[in-house]
């Protein structure tokens, strides 16, 4: 069966904007985009313009509680690292995440889903991180393995070493997950590290980034987030993305992008914390590939909205509207090494959706509201 759509204003294919041109899916999947297409059906999406789904690749969506009640504190001064340091942060999100049911966490993280696919994501990566012991993290990739069967997304798991445990030593910390990669393996299809002042050390990150690429295992990073720490690093083990880099420095963007790890920038972080937006000019001036993604977590970006982090890269970054949501599209797919996600062309999955709006109008009119049409088969 061959569906043709036909009608749209216009059709955003991943990297700019096509116009009079009709889409035809057979089986799933996008088989041709040209003129005046011919089907055995037909969809009409009268003056819509036609996006593949978001890619949401970097994500904390599985977790329990929330952190209304730091927002004050750092309002009035005090420094996400400092709040971190005397044990609130990511620590009081692992207390209460440790002492949630998997049916809560479950429900939680599916209500979470829901909201970004009501904003037209298709894809979603979700990181562990909140459970800092073996048993838990590895609870938390079979949780969201169970939420990858419940939900009506594409899931992709990364086991996130978040912050070194505060009961044990580090490295036999590391050990564990070392000695029984095995039993987890196949959960896993990045591995992460957060990699800054007050998380994980150099020594650490590089432990842990040369174990999983001798595995195999692709990595990426929290890099740069809130001092120039990690991007070396990323370049060095040929990470598939360092992530963040709101105070990264030209060395790192240079280091990066010859060696051809991407950039996933998370422009609502920097916002919500008030650290500034990652240099966008000069990761553009040195070749360096971008990815968009939401980091939606309690503490640094609990905002649940791509259209909210398009139009803060616009402002922020100076991204061009197209530019940012080909960044949130096709380049996250990449970066996740999904490569028939976040695109329409041929060979790509049949995950789209419509709305009244192309890139420039919506930045334009701010409207992070926009109605949206799923369109997928
Ligand atoms: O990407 N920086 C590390 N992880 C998250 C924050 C997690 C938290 O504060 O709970 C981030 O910003
Ligand atoms: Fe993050």
């Amino acid at each position: 069966m061959r569906t043709v759509l036909k009608g749209m204003r216009a059709v955003f294919d991943g990297y700019i904007l096509r116009k009079g041109v009709d889409v035809a899916v057979e089986f799933g999947k996008i088989v041709e985009i040209n003129e005046d297409l011919k089907g055995d059906e037909y969809v009409i999406l009268e003056d819509k313009v036609l996006y593949p789904a978001f890619v949401d690749a970097h994500t904390h969506l599985i977790y329990a509680g929330n952190r209304v009640f730091e927002l004050e504190m750092r309002l009035s001064g005090a420094s996400y690292l400092e709040i971190l340091k005397r044990g609130g942060g990511i620590l009081s999100t692992v207390e209460a995440t440790v002492k949630a049911s998997d049916d809560e966490l479950i429900d939680a993280t599916l209500r979470r889903i829901r909201v970004l696919q009501s904003k037209g994501v298709g894809v979603v990566e979700i990181k562990t991180g909140y459970g800092i012991s073996y048993e838990q993290e590895v609870r938390l990739l079979r949780l969201i393995h169970e939420v990858a069967v419940k939900a009506d997304v594409v899931v992709v798991p990364t086991l996130l070493f978040h912050v070194p445990p505060r009961d044990m030593d580090v490295e036999e910390y590391l050990k564990e997950f070392f000695e029984r990669y095995d039993e987890y393996a196949d959960l896993i299809k990045f591995v992460d590290v957060f990699a800054d002042e007050g998380a994980y050390g150099p020594k650490e990150t590089e432990m842990i980034l040369s174990f999983y690429r001798g595995k195999g295992v692709p990595c990426r990073l929290h890099a740069d987030e809130f001092s120039p720490f990690a991007s070396h690093l990323a370049a060095k083990y040929g990470c598939v993305s360092a992530d963040h880099l709101i105070h990264t420095t030209e060395e790192g963007v240079k280091a990066l992008a010859e060696a051809g790890v991407m950039a996933t920038l998370c422009p609502i972080t920097g916002f919500f914390l008030r650290e500034g937006f990652a240099p966008y000019g000069m990761m553009k001036e040195h070749g360096l590939r971008v990815a968009l993604s939401s980091d939606h977590n309690p503490g640094t970006a609990p905002f649940l909205n791509p259209f909210l982090t398009v139009l803060l890269a616009v402002f922020g970054y100076g991204m061009l509207p197209n530019e940012a949501f080909s960044a949130h599209t096709a380049a996250a797919a990449d970066s996740l090494l999904l490569k028939n996600l976040g695109r329409i062309e041929p060979g790509a999955r049949a995950l789209m959706f419509a709305m009244d709006y192309t890139p420039n109008e919506l930045v334009y009119w701010g409207k992070v509201d926009a109605p949206v049409q799923p369109v997928r088969f």
